[in-house]
């Protein structure tokens, strides 16, 4: 923290007042659903992003990355908010100065702000979002405004949609604002009703591994995906009176499945349904303490979001597949969007080093270069931490 607070006395030129910290976040299971009406079960994550605020007197902004330092300060002001490309990364803090603003009307001064993450940037453990919900908390607390983290969460949400022009679902916003230490949360995405599940994994970890490839696609595929899956939605609705496919069990699904003819519109759609329902399965099994059962149900959702959803690719099929080969595991899936990213795995603590030795090992062999891996703590939400003893780290 201290070298956060010199580096911002170095490139303002004054000291900060406050300092914000906004986790990353990682789903257990759960994946795809969120956009489809069904339920997810993502915790936050001890790795973040941390904000460091100091209001001004004026309506410009200056923002500055630790973590894009090429980009240099950032500037503006508070009056004329729109996306520009050479902005790169502080068009997400925009976005959200924007959806606040259009909510609460213009704010009558500006701040410096700086930001870093130690997120890994691009690993689908959601960065952008957590850079969304530090700036919700960075105008919650300067302008003392009376706005609950639901709304924050959805007003970032609402940021990512229509400012960044990314059509993602609420998951990553919720998991990140709502998070609780050691709990995951059982959100369910049609009506946000969600209840904390303690996450008591009795001699076992949360073992993230990242694919290292780059995720290029990822962005049209996810479109492609909500598109067959709105598309059989409307299908469906001709027959039915659903609003969502959350809304289906897998046997009312099999009963209507017939009605969709194209075979991967279909298969899009059971996966919707099918993951729903294992994702109500998997929490009932941890909160039984039956974490065996909680392990099948992950790997039964990576075999559906391979070969139903198709959004895995070579990369993280191989790391799920030799982290399954490993002693102490006991689950292992892909984790977020999918095409490249991060897996994450349930492993015996006495294990892991040589669960990463092994995988690393196995993965290079095919792929050509190395996993990297995380073994994080589940943390609680956005949060101010000025006066925070504790300082976090991946
Ligand atoms: C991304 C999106 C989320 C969710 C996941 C897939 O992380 O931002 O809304 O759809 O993919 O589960």
């Amino acid at each position: 923290m201290k070298t956060l607070a010199k580096k911002f006395e170095q490139i303002f030129g004054t000291t900060h007042e406050t300092t914000i910290f906004s986790p990353g976040r990682v789903n257990l299971i759960g994946e795809h659903t969120d956009y489809n009406g069904g339920h997810v079960f993502p915790c936050a994550l001890s790795f973040g992003t941390y904000a460091l605020v100091k209001p001004r007197q004026d309506q410009n902004y200056r923002f500055y990355s630790l973590n894009f330092e090429q980009e240099g300060v950032i500037a503006g002001t508070m009056t004329t908010i729109v996306n520009d490309p050479k902005d790169d990364w502080a068009n997400y803090p925009k976005g959200v100065i924007d959806v606040f603003q259009k909510q609460f009307g213009t704010f009558a001064h500006g701040f410096d702000i700086l930001f870093y993450g130690n997120i890994p940037n691009g690993a689908g453990l959601s960065s952008s979002a957590s850079l969304e919900l530090a700036m919700s908390v960075v105008l919650q607390e300067v302008f003392q405004l009376e706005v609950s983290m639901v709304e924050m969460v959805k007003m970032s949400q609402k940021a990512e949609n229509e400012f960044i022009g990314v059509n993602c679902g609420i998951m990553d916003q919720f998991a990140i604002g709502m998070g609780k230490a050691n709990h995951a949360i059982l959100l369910d995405c049609n009506t946000l009703n969600y209840r904390y599940s303690p996450l008591d994994l009795n001699g076992y970890q949360i073992v993230i591994a990242n694919t290292n490839k780059r995720r290029g696609l990822a962005d049209s595929k996810y479109n492609e995906r909500r598109g067959e899956t709105t598309q059989a939605l409307e299908i469906l609705q001709q027959e039915t009176s659903i609003h969502s496919l959350g809304e289906l069990t897998n046997e009312q699904f099999d009963a209507l499945a017939h009605l969709i003819a194209d075979e991967v519109v279909r298969k899009r759609a059971k996966h919707a349904v099918y993951e729903n329902q294992r994702t109500l399965a998997a929490v009932e099994a941890l909160e039984k303490k039956d974490l065996a059962h909680f392990g099948q149900l992950m790997v039964a959702s990576h075999v559906s979001l391979r070969d139903d959803y198709e959004v895995t690719g070579l990369e993280l099929d191989t790391l799920v597949r030799v982290s399954l080969l490993q002693d102490g595991v006991i689950g292992s899936r892909m984790t977020g969007a999918g095409f490249g990213g991060c897996t994450v795995s349930i492993v015996a603590k006495d294990q892991i080093e040589q669960f990463k030795e092994k995988v690393a090992k196995a993965y290079h062999e095919i792929i050509g270069y190395a996993p990297t891996f995380y073994v994080a703590d589940v943390a609680d939400g956005t949060r101010v931490i000025t006066n925070e003893a504790t300082v976090y780290t991946a």
